[in-house]
């Protein structure tokens, strides 16, 4: 694929019996908003909500685009995604008299797109919600699917609803000023989708790493494209999470445990999701379910995307604890997603804690 290929957008449709929702990934295509969100139906009132870090870096271009815009902007970060924020984003509204055919439009991460999506989920019964991710995790998992939420300060994402986005609109190149960590972090995400549907995808990423960590568009956009297409698919096949959803969740049964345990600090999500994966890819091998050498294939990949912090210093039980309160335990059974090669997946309800404290133990963390 020449470079030049990658600033025509690829669209991608979710469609969910409800209110469907489009996807655009292109180089550039934040320069192309105001044609994109007149050809999407999204009202003349908008109402763009961003972090003052990002707007720093990518408001003068959405102003370019837009014309002048006052944007409603939270406070950066995870400890923000909450009613508080939500809150700012109503006063902003009512103050100047949205109505519901105003539309939110949220430009960041997953933390502005979850909190200001929220707020368009709710406010007047819900508005028109367009996203513009800024980071590799936003743009390849949390702008798609229609969840939206907040955190409560006794537990994450405890706060919710679905609202599907009208308009998702994917530039790659707004990652370039993505910090490294953060990019690595979204990536593991990529792994997953090529884990759980694309061995293509995974191939992708263990043949072009340095193009990936060069950010290079002939190999970053049809990552990107393919992550959607595949989140795409689950989601539209399944909005509520009854079954098929659940796949998405691999390597999340261990990762979230372990970013419980760490109280939210110590991983960026991926970095905990990589760990998870490893983890179920060793379990699916232990049951004679997966072969030893796409287990190797996956742990040599983690290792080339990069160092984790370290786990040798958390007890199992602990890790146990968290994953008994995880919100995948359905009436008392840990539904556990594997890998039965790369790129196929099947759900294990049937877990024993015999074999989660023998891949903890494998994984390095203490007895
Ligand atoms: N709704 C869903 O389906 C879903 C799915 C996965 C994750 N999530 C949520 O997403 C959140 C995590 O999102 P995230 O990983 O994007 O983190 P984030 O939104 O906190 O962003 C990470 C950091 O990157 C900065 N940043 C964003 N874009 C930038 C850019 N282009 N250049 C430089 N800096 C930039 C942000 O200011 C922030 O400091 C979590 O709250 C998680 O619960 C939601
Ligand atoms: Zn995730």
């Amino acid at each position: 694929m020449s470079s030049t290929d990658t600033r025509t957008p690829v669209r991608v449709d979710v469609n969910t019996g409800g209110a469907d929702s489009v996807i655009l990934i292109g180089d550039g295509i934040v320069d192309q908003l105001p044609t994109l969100l007149g050809a999407h139906g999204v009202g003349a009132r908008r109402f763009v909500v961003s972090s003052p870090t990002i707007w720093r870096l990518h408001g003068p271009q959405v102003q370019q685009a837009l014309g002048a815009v006052e944007p409603i902007l939270l406070p950066d970060g995870e400890r923000y995604k909450n009613l508080q924020s939500v809150a700012k984003v109503y006063d902003a509204l009512i103050r100047a008299n949205a109505d519901r055919g105003s539309a939110i439009i949220a430009i960041g991460g997953g933390v502005i797109g979850d909190t200001a999506g929220f707020a368009a989920a709710t406010f007047l019964r819900g508005i028109t919600l367009v996203h513009v991710p800024t980071t590799l995790l936003a743009q390849v998992d949390s702008s798609i699917g229609g969840k939206v939420g907040v955190n409560h300060i006794l537990g994450k994402n405890l706060i919710g609803a679905f609202h599907q986005p009208r308009l998702v609109v994917i530039d790659p190149l707004v990652l370039r000023t993505l910090p490294r960590r953060e990019f690595r972090s979204g990536l593991y995400e990529v792994v997953k989708y090529g884990m759980i549907a694309s061995r293509t995808l995974f191939e992708l990423l263990t043949r072009e790493t340095k193009a990936i960590f060069d950010r290079d568009p002939a190999v970053l956009v049809p990552a990107i494209v393919e992550s959607c297409g595949i989140k795409a698919d689950v989601v539209s096949k399944d909005e509520r999470e009854s079954g098929l959803r659940r796949i998405l969740n691999y390597g999340h049964t261990i990762g979230h445990a372990l970013e419980a345990v760490t109280k939210y600090r110590r991983y960026r999500h991926g970095e905990a999701i990589a760990y998870g994966m490893l983890a179920a890819a060793d379990l699916a091998v232990a049951r004679g379910a997966l072969a030893e050498r796409e287990r190797e294939a996956l742990a040599q990949l983690i290792a080339a995307l990069g160092p984790l912090p370290p786990v040798v210093d958390l007890p199992i039980r602990d890790l146990l604890d968290a994953v008994r309160r995880d919100k995948k335990v359905v009436h008392g059974k840990l539904h556990f997603v594997i890998a039965i090669e790369i790129g196929a997946t099947m759900t294990i309800d049937d877990v024993t804690e015999e074999e989660l404290v023998a891949v903890l133990e494998r994984l390095g963390l203490t007895r």
